[in-house]
């Protein structure tokens, strides 16, 4: 498939439904998956596992706990790198993505890697899993701030994992969206309410309908959004920004690092 090239888009924040959200962000993903793998992929190591730009690894993290021998779902899981890491690690792991352009991309690394991370072409609000069907749900920056129906993606994880199984998933630190999304100086003047939940919206020029969005939580919103689903929240791990590390992706940088957390990984464990 040749990707289609990204349209001129202008940007607003406004309200966005969980369908506009999908048939924006799907393809979306799909015009811009070559380019991520051939910017971040080398970054991402084709088997390796990092919750975000920092570089922090989960061999050092440690958040998922075990997976030697355990059922382990990424959700949006682009190419699958986190995935083939876990695989490694002997956990049974499969991968979930909207963009099919990604998921060709997880087929080209498990070919050349040869760990295989069996994948499906899915949304995060409606996981095609049984119930009790995982020891493990995971997210490194994958779905959960691209989807608009937050409640039902939570209780679709919820539904698919074991009892006392682990959720853990990495999301932009809710307190960068006060700043601009730049990775210099300006990106450190807070120029937004950190109470505005209204998401960022990319519209094509031509066209004006909807073709980018994210969505924004604050910090209590996700806690109350995971207890109100019955986890546990054990952890909020929020990378430090390590002094020899200088490599720019998007909005994070070492310039803003060393000043304002970038990523936050929740952690928890359904009761
Ligand atoms: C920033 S990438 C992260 C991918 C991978 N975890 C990584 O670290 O490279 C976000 C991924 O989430 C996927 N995504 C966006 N919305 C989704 C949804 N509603 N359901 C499932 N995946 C989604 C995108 O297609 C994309 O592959």
């Amino acid at each position: 498939m040749d990707p289609l090239p990204h349209p001129p888009v202008r940007v607003e924040r406004r309200a966005v439904d969980e369908e506009e959200s999908r048939r924006a962000n799907g393809p979306d993903w799909d015009r811009y998956a070559d380019e991520y793998q051939a910017t971040h992929g080398e970054f991402l190591g084709d088997a390796g596992f990092v919750w975000g730009p920092e570089g922090l690894t989960e061999a050092v993290a440690g958040v998922l706990g075990p997976v030697d021998g355990r059922d382990v779902l990424e959700v949006g899981s682009g190419a699958g790198q986190c995935s083939r890491w876990v695989a490694d690690q002997g956990g049974r792991a499969v991968g979930l993505d909207l963009s099919h352009r990604q998921l060709q991309h997880s087929r080209r690394l498990d070919e050349s890697t040869g760990i295989a991370v069996p994948s499906v072409l899915a949304t995060a609000t409606h996981l095609p899993f049984r119930d009790d069907a995982f020891d493990v749900v995971f997210s490194s920056f994958g779905a959960l701030q691209f989807v608009a129906d937050i409640e039902r993606c939570v209780a679709e994880v919820r539904r698919v994992l074991r009892p006392r199984g682990r959720f853990a998933f990495s999301i932009t630190h809710p307190t960068r969206w006060m700043f601009p999304d730049d990775p210099d100086e300006p990106g450190l003047t807070a120029s937004q309410s950190y109470w505005d939940r209204t998401p960022y919206v990319e519209i094509d020029d031509e066209t004006g309908v909807v073709a980018y969005v994210e969505h924004h939580r604050t910090l209590g919103d996700w806690v109350r959004l995971l207890a109100h689903q019955g986890f546990l929240l054990i952890d909020l791990v929020e990378p430090q920004w390590p002094e020899d590390h200088d490599r720019v992706w998007g909005g994070w940088s070492r310039t803003r690092g060393l000043i304002t957390p970038g990523t936050a990984i929740f952690v928890a464990d359904l009761r």
